[in-house]
């Protein structure tokens, strides 16, 4: 426990990148963590079979419709983390994901038409909510945004989403060459050199705050299911 799903049926979106940058954080503290690489593309096992895999991050591929569930719930019982990356479609082993999740992840490029994938996804959160009876957190997470300027649409795309009750997370991946270059060298970005790739440092602090507010959303979120239950 937790489990953190990375959850758009919007290809390209920032799942993957988003997914290694948080898992990468948390096992740089020393977490154990778990990621399911649930998509049959496998790019998260494709990183980690790279240099520089933090030692306390596994990655788990191979994983089936049948078997996302049982996988889930198995690495839950052993390491705080598990983090699940799905593939940008809407199926059966995105559903069962979200079902499972103690917080749902969607990754969100700062357009109209990203906006409205985002949609989709939440839609489906909100079902599976009904289907098996029981509250599914997410929230959006703004990705390849500019981290110089505002761009109106954005500030209007987080209006809209206020106005419609949906959580978004005040930190927001930005463009960085560095989130695309730990996919080429492998590891996390405090393995990549300055002189490799420009603007790690600010890339890593983006990183630690991203993972700090879903830390912290974790809480949260676990502190007011227990006030439910
Ligand atoms: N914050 C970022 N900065 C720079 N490039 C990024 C960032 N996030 C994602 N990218 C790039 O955008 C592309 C798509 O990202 P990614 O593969 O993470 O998306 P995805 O949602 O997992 O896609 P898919 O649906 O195909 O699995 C990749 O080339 C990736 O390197
Ligand atoms: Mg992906």
């Amino acid at each position: 426990m937790p489990i953190i799903v990375f959850a758009s049926p919007k290809g390209g979106a920032g799942k993957s990148t988003s997914a290694v940058v948080l898992a990468s954080e948390l096992a740089l503290r020393g977490a154990e963590v778990v990621i399911i690489d649930a998509d049959p593309n496998r790019p998260v096992s494709s990183w980690a079979g790279r240099p520089g895999c933090p030692p306390t991050l596994t990655v788990l591929s191979d994983v089936a419709e049948s078997s996302i569930i049982d996988e889930i719930e198995a690495a839950a019982a052993r390491v705080p983390f598990v983090i699940v990356d799905l593939e940008g479609t809407a199926s059966m082993t995105v559903a069962y994901a979200i079902s499972r999740a103690d917080l749902v992840i969607v990754p969100t490029q700062g357009s109209q038409l990203d906006a409205a994938e985002a949609v989709k996804a939440i839609r489906l959160i909100r079902q599976q909510e009904r289907a098996f009876g029981r509250r599914i957190p997410y929230a959006v997470l703004l990705t390849r945004t500019s981290s110089a300027i505002r761009p109106r649409t954005l500030q209007h795309i987080r209006d809209e989403m206020a106005r419609n009750e949906v959580p978004v997370l005040d930190t927001q991946m930005h463009e960085r060459e560095a989130f695309r270059a730990i996919f080429s060298f492998g590891g996390a970005l405090q393995g990549l050199g300055a002189s490799q790739v420009s603007g790690v440092e600010s890339a890593i602090r983006n990183a630690q705050a991203m993972t700090a507010e879903v830390v912290s959303l974790l809480k949260r979120t676990s502190e007011k299911m227990e006030a439910l239950t």
